[in-house]
């Protein structure tokens, strides 16, 4: 008999869930103004919201926060760290961060100005925010079948490279400071991007003189899907997918909270001294001095060691799998998502699971609050509330997909409590002819409305 598959780790501690009754939840949804980032998190069962800081840190983790040594300049875990990067991911300058979007910018405070063109694959909200907030623009070249949900490319993180083209030859080196590739591509569901694409995007950049940056939060998922599906990497470890996968970028950022497996901390990886030079600086202005910057010793100790776990083929195996068998469930019941299973997430197809919520009333949102209050399970809208509002015509963006996103922390919950997630959707799906009403905002911010908006009943 071919022996199942279990988990490569086991459980050392263990935090206490709460459950609770569903006329608990229908009013906590209610004071929360049907917003589920006002939740409190002892109102919630299992909490799908991220995978950001979310995960379980190992015993060896634990043992590095110990030793951290917590000097200003020259810390022990500043060299430990640098040596894990440069070790991994190849990188001989590095500058710590608190977290990605602040080594966002800080490097973008060096590389992008006012009116400057910036593509790549489907950028993150904070990424595309710091773009935005210097008055330069980010252009999505994310293939077409990214956003065709039933489509099953294995690589649907990839840029399309003609519309790369096309925005490199139109705006030229002058405008495009970089290229942002981001492994994987989150936005269009934790999809990866394939090393023939980022090869193929390292020759454009060559050819036009830009440079390449690579959003690098679940670099190491994307790595393990390479292994998975690409030609002619099935036997190279992840180590050696990730080294080739980096030797294409010329610098980094890290958002450490996913793929390094700690609750806080980001960095910048560069292999030009010149830019590391001038990255420093608004690194001491923004984050602190170069050998912290925004992080105590002991996490960037921590950090170090979960580079290493993170990039481990059994880890990797675990970890995606457990997406993978929330998948199946979901299969299993009818319920469609982002195909094929991403890395961190399952992104449920709101628009099939509740077919009678008009688009105006947020049918993702109203799937989000339907999942708590059938389970206490938290998920995330990425669809017309996130999309937020058109900057001139003041009208709501409808995006080409209405998701709701089941985001995995890593090391933290049992496939038993996929099955409750699992249980509860169908649940949903089962009772939508008698979901006909979604919500209608009462108050919102003017940007990033999602994590402060405020509904009531439509
Ligand atoms: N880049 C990507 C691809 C991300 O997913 C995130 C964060 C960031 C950058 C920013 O990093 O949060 O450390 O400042 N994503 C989280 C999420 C918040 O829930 O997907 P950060």
């Amino acid at each position: 008999m071919e022996l199942p598959f279990a988990e490569s780790y086991k459980i050392k501690v263990v935090e206490t869930l709460k459950k609770s009754t569903r006329q608990e939840r229908e009013k906590w949804i209610e004071e929360a103004r049907y917003n589920l980032f006002n939740l409190k998190s002892d109102q919630v069962f299992i909490d799908l919201l991220t995978d950001s800081g979310t995960g379980a840190m190992s015993d060896e983790q634990w043992a590095g926060l110990m030793r951290g040594d917590e000097s200003y300049a020259g810390a022990s875990s500043y060299y430990k760290l640098k040596a894990a990067i440069r070790d991994i991911l190849g990188f001989g300058y590095f500058l710590p961060t608190h977290q990605g979007r602040a080594a966002e910018n800080v490097l973008f405070s060096v590389m992008v100005k006012e009116g400057h063109v910036v593509p790549g694959n489907a950028h993150f909200d904070t990424t595309k925010g710091h773009i935005e907030f210097r008055k330069a623009k980010a252009i999505d070249c994310t293939i077409d079948e990214a956003y065709e949900i039933e489509n099953e490319h294995p690589f649907k993180g990839n840029l399309d490279l003609e519309k790369l083209e096309d925005v490199l030859k139109k705006y030229g080196p002058e405008k495009v400071p970089m290229i942002i590739v981001t492994v994987t591509c989150n936005t269009s569901g934790g999809q990866p991007v394939s090393l023939k694409n980022m090869r193929g995007v390292r020759q454009l950049a060559d050819k036009y003189g830009v440079k390449v940056i690579y959003d690098s939060a679940r670099f190491a998922e994307n790595a393990y899907f390479i292994k998975l599906r690409e030609e002619g990497y099935a036997n190279k470890s992840i180590r050696e997918i990730v080294a080739e996968m980096f030797s294409y970028a010329d610098a980094m950022t890290m958002s450490s909270k996913k793929d390094a497996i700690v609750n806080m901390g980001g960095f910048i990886g560069m292999k030009d001294e010149e830019l590391f030079k001038q990255a420093s600086t608004f690194n001491i202005m923004f984050e602190g001095f170069i050998t912290y910057g925004g992080m105590s010793g002991r996490d960037m100790n921590a950090l170090a060691q979960g580079l290493y776990e993170g990039t481990e083929f059994d880890y990797l195996e675990t970890r995606v799998n457990q997406v993978k068998y929330l998948g199946s469930k979901l299969e299993e019941y009818g319920i469609r998502y982002q195909r094929p299973v991403g890395g961190h997430a399952i992104f449920v197809d709101a628009l099939q699971v509740l077919p009678h919520v008009p688009r105006e009333q947020f049918p993702a949102q109203t799937l989000g609050i339907e999942l708590y209050l059938e389970a206490g399970v938290r998920g995330v809208e990425i669809g017309t509330l996130l999309a937020d509002r058109d900057p001139e015509t003041r009208e709501n963006r409808y995006p080409e997909l209405e998701l709701l996103r089941l985001t995995i922390p890593r090391r933290v919950y049992t496939n038993n409590h996929m099955d409750v997630v699992a249980a509860a959707l169908r649940n949903v799906y089962e009772k939508n002819n008698e979901i006909h009403k979604g919500y209608k905002i009462i108050s919102e911010a003017p940007i990033m409305r999602h994590f402060t908006v405020e509904l009531e009943k439509a």
